[in-house]
């Protein structure tokens, strides 16, 4: 929040025109204790303590998910600043510039500091940034797209709390023979209490029309399976991805899986159902997807009932047939394939990890050299080869990529370092529907290879990573450099 006003759980949604750049300075003013457990970890690159926390403060560094932002700007882990001044090694100033040189998408901004995200971003760090461009402004004035006024935010995100209400986050497992190393790292968190901007399954009063809803899964670790519900099926038709519009509407038929990190812009049709009940519900199993089905009550995200007049003066959208000229290419030739691998490895304890890497030399930690290097104005396809057991959201900051589909593999592994030989792919199966607008965070499943294309169109060092941020802040994350 503002210094000395408001504090908002989530953040304020900020709202920008592409093409117009927008400065914001961001003031950390958290104090010297952290809401939440701060376990050590086990990287030492990694070392915001109890202790270190209480002498500096509580650190912080804003990423805009989703936006092509300058590395000055991006907030990348290393970044981070706290109150009292005290900076990481690459900070380079508080005040950051956003180009918003891309087309209207709903973008997020987040907390980014390295080995902290997930306890930041848990306890409230993060909110909505939308970006607005001319095209979407004529399809609303054309009444192709439900006017701002029917329009809804929503971020999903599954919390724990203490009897007394206050946000808990369990305590790292106590030290024991089989850890000897004591306080551990978590490897996922699931909340039973499903948050949607902030609130415990709330109810929302709707008239009897068309809806437009950006959904952003910003939880920590689950992902979601929605259905939206009420005796009766509400049409609901997606419209636009993490980063932009699709090509043509499309009625959704099956239940929308969301993992963290991604957007889905949905159009739901309420009309004709004045007096009803609709409930937005999930059964996607944690982890996914074949851990434990979901137990209730994170089953249940959000309620809406049909019980608002319906105001006859603003009038009912008709969706349009194409959203945007064709469908969302990188038309660029691609310069270089890389093969990046995903790999349970083992923490110092010998307990299981969740790494990335190459395909060619096995997993790397955070700080080893960097090993992806996209040159300036280029497209890259970039492979991610899935060789752990649960399905994980691969990001990459600073571009939106296109999916190119994934296929089924088979390879020998080094069960050192993960690295894969003898690669056989099965044929390719392409993008399912729901991926074919402009992406930041893919769904990468065990055992396929998922391909993606994007252009890198400024220089700099950035980050790739899972988006399941227990993972990411355990060295599920890379640096990659574009020179
Ligand atoms: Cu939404 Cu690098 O993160
Ligand atoms: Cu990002
Ligand atoms: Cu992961």
């Amino acid at each position: 929040g503002p210094p000395g006003g408001a504090v908002a759980f989530p953040g304020p949604t900020l709202i920008a025109r592409s093409g117009r750049p927008t400065t914001v300075n961001w003031l950390n003013h958290l104090p010297r204790h952290h809401l939440l457990p701060v376990d050590p970890t086990l990287h030492q690159a990694f070392s915001h303590s109890t202790h270190t926390i209480a002498r500096d403060g509580v650190p912080a560094v804003v990423h805009l998910h989703g936006g092509h932002t300058d590395a000055d700007s991006d907030g990348h882990p290393d970044a981070w600043y706290t109150a009292r001044g005290v900076t990481g090694p690459r900070f380079s100033g508080s005040r950051y510039s956003y180009a918003n040189s891309q087309e209207a998408a709903t973008l997020w901004y987040h907390d980014h500091t390295l080995g902290l995200t997930r306890l930041n971003v848990y306890a409230g760090l993060a909110g909505f940034y939308l970006l607005r461009d001319r095209r979407e402004r004529e399809l609303i004035t054309c009444h192709r797209l439900p006017d701002p006024r029917y329009e809804r935010e929503l971020v999903i995100q599954d919390r724990m709390f203490h009897p007394d209400g206050r946000l808990a986050y369990p305590d790292a497992p106590a030290a024991s023979p089989a850890w000897p190393g004591g306080p551990s790292i978590r490897p996922e968190f699931f909340g039973q209490v499903l948050l949607v901007n902030g609130r415990a399954w709330p109810c929302a009063a709707v008239e009897p029309r068309q809806y437009r809803l950006r959904l952003l899964n910003g939880s920590n670790s689950r992902f979601y399976r929605l259905s939206l519900d009420g005796g009766r099926p509400v049409p609901v038709t997606l419209i636009g991805t993490d980063d932009g519009f699709l090509h043509r509407p499309l009625p959704l038929t099956e239940p929308l899986v969301l993992a963290p990190g991604e957007r889905a812009d949905l159009v739901a049709d309420f009309r004709g159902c004045a007096g009803a009940t609709f409930d937005l519900g999930n059964d996607a199993p944690t982890p996914f997807p074949d851990g434990t089905p979901v137990l209730p009550p994170a089953d249940k995200v959000l309620r809406f009932q049909v019980t608002r007049p319906y105001d006859a003066r603003v009038p009912e959208p008709r969706l349009p047939a194409a959203l945007r000229p064709g469908p969302f290419r990188v038309p660029r030739p691609v310069t270089r394939t890389r093969r990046l691998l995903l790999f349970e490895g083992q923490d110092a304890y010998g307990r299981p990890k969740p790494l990335l890497g190459t395909v060619e030399r096995g997993t790397s930690a955070w700080d080893a050299p960097v090993t992806e290097t996209p040159r300036p104005h280029t497209a890259e396809i970039w492979e991610f080869f899935n060789t752990t057991s649960d399905t994980h959201p691969i990001h990459l900051h600073l571009v939106s990529f296109q999916v190119l589909g994934r296929a089924a593999f088979t390879a020998d592994q080094d069960p050192a370092g993960g690295a894969l030989s003898n690669i056989r792919t099965e044929p390719p199966e392409p993008p399912d529907g729901t991926e074919t607008g402009p992406k930041d965070t893919v769904q990468a499943p065990p055992g396929r290879v998922t391909r993606v294309k994007a252009f890198f169109d400024r220089c700099g060092t950035y980050v790739w990573h899972c988006h399941m941020l227990e993972h990411e802040d355990h060295e599920m994350m890379r640096n990659f450099q574009v020179r």
